[in-house]
């Protein structure tokens, strides 16, 4: 019972203590982010999108490209024209998914790590690119924070072919 107890509220523990981290990395990962934004470029993050990843978030965003459909990705990939929920999170927190996949957030490890194959500076680009698909579109002044959670509509079921 007290063996129970006490691992039950090492986990806790360990969960929170993973809450902190990221919040903790969401912030040292703005100051680097901040100072990078304005030399972020946009074209080039298009190219970089096209070349790997419209395969699955689809060419405008809309999470319908190619494998998406025919793999039938569940949960589908992320909408990143949806700007009503897009806007809202940090551009760190995309940073990190996107450099250490999915699993960097809980996500899922459909959404895979391109740590070894981009550079920090070709993620501000495409993160960049990303922000230019949201629709109503991106204002700095929208977001609200880090660990705002994926809304369950955004993830329901992979979509219809
Ligand atoms: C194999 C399919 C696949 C590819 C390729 C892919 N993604 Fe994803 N991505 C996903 C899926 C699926 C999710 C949703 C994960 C979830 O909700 O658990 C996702 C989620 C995301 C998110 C959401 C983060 C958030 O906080 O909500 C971002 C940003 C993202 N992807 C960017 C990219 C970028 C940039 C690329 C290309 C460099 C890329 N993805 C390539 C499947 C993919």
């Amino acid at each position: 019972m007290f063996a129970g107890n006490l691992l039950k509220i090492a986990f806790l523990r360990g969960k929170h203590m993973k809450k902190i981290l990221l919040v903790l990395t969401c912030i040292a990962l703005q100051a680097v982010l901040v100072s990078q934004a304005d030399a972020a470029d946009p074209k080039k993050g298009r190219r970089i999108y096209n070349q790997y990843c419209i395969s699955c978030h689809g060419s405008e965003g809309q999470g319908d490209g190619d494998r998406a459909k025919n793999e039938q990705l569940d949960p589908r990939p992320r909408v990143h024209a949806n700007g009503d929920y897009m806007n809202m999170i940090p551009s760190m927190r995309f940073f990190r998914v996107i450099k250490f996949g999915g699993k960097a957030m809980n996500f899922s490890h459909i959404m895979p790590q391109w740590q070894h194959i981009l550079s920090d500076e070709q993620i501000i680009d495409v993160i960049a690119h990303i922000r230019s698909l949201a629709i109503p579109a991106y204002d700095p002044k929208l977001v609200r924070g880090c660990m705002i959670p994926v809304p369950e509509s955004e993830r329901q079921g992979p979509i219809k072919r």
